[in-house]
């Protein structure tokens, strides 16, 4: 018998293993809880939460699929919270998994609206799908969601489909192990003050081939990265042709540890002829390569603006405090990905200077004409269009005032 616990997110209140139960004095949420529930992951659900409310605004949806469901949190989440009257369908190999999420489904009255069933998310996918597909697929595993992208994109609506994914093989993502990303998401990743970014990418242009294998074009809506973990939301769509074109936004990022340069160049051109600029005059590198990843846009301001209205008209209290800051940096950095954004607290240390303070340094290059924003990856970090070299000059000028 699973020892249970009542736990509310957001307006939700469910039923899962008892965390503290189960994890003794550890505090560490272990994978195999005998219903597996990790409270730390809300900030990913509220985000969740107002993307799907969100993505609702300009859509609509019949139905929506979460493949791993756990204790079913998530889903049961999007039908109390999400405005709408679509169904949902969770599969769970687990069997206690599947016994508590019944319970659930009662205890919330959705047996209307909600199914769960047990078994292998590839084969449920593709077989659950088959008299009308999923118009939003949300694959939150453990660790890698690379093996179950392919039948998630299958089970798609191909009329467009909303897709998350989150990804929790950091160590992979962030260069610790390059040839298991190049083998799991076909590109090397690499150790960068700016790791997050490339694991997002990686991930990203992983997505784009898989959706393109399938003839479907892949939209970015939005992206999120902590510590922990990467999630990415994108509209899946069959449309070879803007998959086609969309090939320009496959490439790589070269990035030099010894002056933090970095250039981004499209996987077709010759980028082995494509001469390098340091940033500092005889810098000897080493120059690492990340990807191929994606190197296109990674948000949707519109999508951005919309979860944010969707904030803002619902009750504050009932999300991370994270929240409200975290969309304001995302609408910031929106239109400013075409470059990866620079630490400045790693620039700081290569040039042995005190780290200014972010507003500071931000002023100071947008009086220099530069386009600059604050990013949601790092609070010590920045978006800009003004090269490592400028921001450094920008640095050491703000020391001498
Ligand atoms: C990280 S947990 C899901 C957490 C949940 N999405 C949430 O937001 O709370 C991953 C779940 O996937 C289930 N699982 C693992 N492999 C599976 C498979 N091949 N098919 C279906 N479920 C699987 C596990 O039993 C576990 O409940
Ligand atoms: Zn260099």
């Amino acid at each position: 018998m699973t020892v249970e616990r009542e736990y509310t997110e957001g307006r939700t209140t469910f039923l899962s293993a008892d965390v503290e139960y189960y994890s003794g004095d550890k505090k560490q949420i272990r994978a195999n809880l005998p219903v597996f529930y990790n409270p730390r992951m809300r900030l990913n659900r509220d985000m969740s939460v107002l993307f799907l409310s969100s993505y609702l605004r300009d859509n609509t949806i019949r139905s929506l699929c979460e493949p791993l469901t756990g204790s079913g949190v998530r889903t049961l989440r999007y039908l109390k919270e999400v405005p709408g009257n679509f169904t949902a369908k969770m599969f769970d190999v687990n069997p206690n998994a599947v016994e508590v999420v019944q319970k659930n489904i009662r205890l919330l009255n959705l047996e209307n609206r909600a199914k769960v069933l047990r078994g292998d998310a590839r084969l449920l996918l593709l077989s659950e799908s088959r008299e009308e597909r999923f118009d939003y697929v949300d694959v939150d595993p453990f660790g890698t969601p690379a093996p179950y992208l392919n039948a998630a994109i299958q089970s798609l609506n191909p009329d467009g489909g909303l897709l998350a994914l989150t990804a929790t093989d950091m160590p992979v993502l962030c260069g610790t192990y390059q040839k298991v990303a190049l083998r799991r998401y076909g590109g090397f990743s690499i150790k960068a003050p700016f790791v997050h970014e490339i694991a997002v990418r990686l991930l990203e242009g992983f997505v784009f081939r898989v959706a393109g294998l399938n003839d479907c074009s892949m939209l970015p809506l939005a992206i999120l990265s902590t510590d922990h973990y990467v999630r990415v939301w994108v509209k899946v769509e069959a449309d070879r042709e803007r998959a086609n074109s969309q090939a320009e936004s496959l490439g790589v990022i070269r990035y030099c540890e010894g002056c933090m340069q970095t250039q981004t160049i499209p996987q077709r051109a010759r980028y082995e002829d494509i001469a390098f600029e340091h940033a500092i005059p005889d810098c000897r590198g080493p120059i690492r390569i990340a990807g191929p990843l994606w190197i296109g846009d990674l948000f949707n301001k519109e999508y951005l603006e919309h979860a944010q209205e969707s904030f803002k008209d619902d009750d504050a209290s009932l999300y991370h405090k994270r929240v409200p800051r975290i969309l304001e940096e995302m609408l910031e950095e929106s239109t400013l990905t075409d470059f990866p954004f620079i630490d400045l607290h790693s620039l700081c240390d290569l040039h042995n200077l005190t780290p200014p303070s972010n507003y500071d340094i931000l002023e100071c290059l947008k009086d220099a004409g530069h386009s600059v924003a604050r990013t949601h990856f790092s609070p010590t970090a920045i978006r800009t269009n003004a090269s490592v070299h400028e921001v450094t000059s920008a640095i050491a000028s703000l020391m001498r005032r």
